[in-house]
């Protein structure tokens, strides 16, 4: 007769255990009849092999209730001194069984592995780690488990090892197991410290590039700390403020918003550290150009055309009216500048990257057409600063302002 999947949640009795089952059967005869469901055995599969090794006819009974799975938990528990480990393989295989054939009826009621640990009456980690074993652990493992022999924590860890590995540990006896088990745990924790402690390094101690220069501050402040005429080419990406507030939301959580009064003024001071006959190159975006051009009119720079980064990949953009798949790049000058290469296009095309950064493949075309190489480029909302590393690739001298420390950390790292 078949067992129902319900009943092999319980690990079957063997040897000794089954034999002397059987002797009192067949000494005293069958005391609690074998319980059917669906025409399994849902309760009694110890009993019911015991009765054929006496050769005891078995009596039945059929299953009455709403929760054949907690009734059988529950009468196993009582019956049974399992530890927490055991309870914790029962708890794992009540939470992985299968539906029934009939997918309105499930085989139990279908239980998460917290609810499982509820009902088993052990810890949900440990029902995890229950898992583990039973997905990864060989055979030997699992039923070292399921004994009462080795401790689930403890097995936890040799399913990690590789199968071969695992049933030559298994084979080796507990006190080999447990001594495994200690130094995968302790290897992990090193290996996870080691990892932490590089990456503290890391974030610590960014590579410093001959030729760029950071300023950790505001922008205008700065800017004011800089010498007249002393940079070839100005880059500003400034952070926009939408006066539509749902729009602002979607920058608000990557960077601090300035007004266009500020972002006029810083302008203005990098038009006094630039060279004489120089550009600007400034980043704005289409729904902001016309209020942009009304309220920059105290402007010192002279605009002079403009050009268009079409994104590609990625998301599309923020919605205004239409999906942002482009952004504007505005060009200005303060004297007469002439281009160093007037192949320059105004427009290209890549995916986006992170939020709000910039190509550097175009920046590094801006900056062939743009620059003299006699005087460093200056990066106002620096960013992560793609033009810093356009620049470090070029061999060009940068200068790069961000009051953001965390993105200016990142920044340094990129390099
Ligand atoms: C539009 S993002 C620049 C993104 C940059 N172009 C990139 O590719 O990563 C504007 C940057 O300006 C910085 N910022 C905001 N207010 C600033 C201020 N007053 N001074 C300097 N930087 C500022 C922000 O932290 C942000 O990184």
């Amino acid at each position: 007769m078949n067992a129902h999947p319900l009943a092999a949640l319980f690990p079957l009795l063997a040897g000794p255990d089954l034999e002397a089952l059987a002797a009192d059967i067949g000494a005293n005869g069958l005391a609690e009849p074998i319980v059917l469901l669906d025409g399994q055995i849902l309760d009694g599969r110890n009993r019911h092999a015991a009765c054929s090794l006496a050769g005891v006819d078995p009596s039945f009974s059929e299953y009455v209730g709403a929760d054949p799975a907690a009734w059988v938990v529950s009468k196993n528990l009582h019956r049974r001194h399992l530890s927490e480990s055991q309870r914790a393989m029962v708890a794992a295989r009540l939470a992985t069984l299968p539906r029934g054939a009939n997918q309105h009826r499930p085989i139990g009621l279908s239980r998460t592995q917290i609810e499982a640990a509820e009902l088993l009456n052990v810890a949900a980690r440990s029902v995890k780690r229950a898992r583990a074993v039973q997905a990864q652990g060989v055979p030997e493992l699992v039923d070292a488990v399921d004994s009462g022999a080795v401790a689930v924590s403890t097995a936890a860890e040799v399913a990690t090892l590789p199968s071969a590995e695992q049933a030559e540990v298994v084979a080796r006896g507990d006190v080999e197991i447990l001594k495994r088990a200690k130094e995968i745990k302790t290897a992990r924790r090193d290996a996870k410290r080691a990892a932490r402690a590089a990456r503290v390094e890391a974030e610590a101690t960014p590579v410093e590039q001959p030729g760029v220069s950071w300023l950790s501050g505001d922008a205008l402040a700065e800017l004011r700390g800089l010498e007249d005429c002393s940079v070839s080419m100005v880059h500003a990406d400034p952070p926009w403020a939408y006066a539509n507030q749902r729009l602002n939301g979607t920058s608000e959580g990557h960077y601090s918003l300035s007004g266009m009064p500020g972002i006029v003024e810083a302008l203005n001071e990098a038009h006094r550290v630039a060279a004489d006959d120089s550009y600007l190159l400034c980043w704005t975006t289409f729904a902001l150009l016309h209020e942009w051009f009304t309220a920059s009119g105290d402007l010192l720079w002279t605009y002079k055309s403009g050009a268009a980064w079409l994104k590609t990949g990625g998301r599309p953009g923020i919605g205004f009216h239409w999906r942002g798949r482009s952004e504007p790049l505005l060009l200005y000058t303060k004297g007469s500048p002439r281009p160093l290469d007037t192949m320059v296009p105004a427009g290209y095309g890549s995916d986006v990257g992170e939020h709000s950064e910039k190509p550097e493949g175009w920046l590094r075309l801006l900056v062939s057409g743009f620059a003299p190489t006699t005087a460093p480029v200056l990066d106002i909302y620096a960013g992560r600063a793609p033009l810093a590393r356009a620049c470090v690739a070029m061999g060009r001298d940068y200068i790069g302002i961000e009051n953001s420390p965390e993105r200016l950390g990142e920044a340094r790292r990129a390099l």
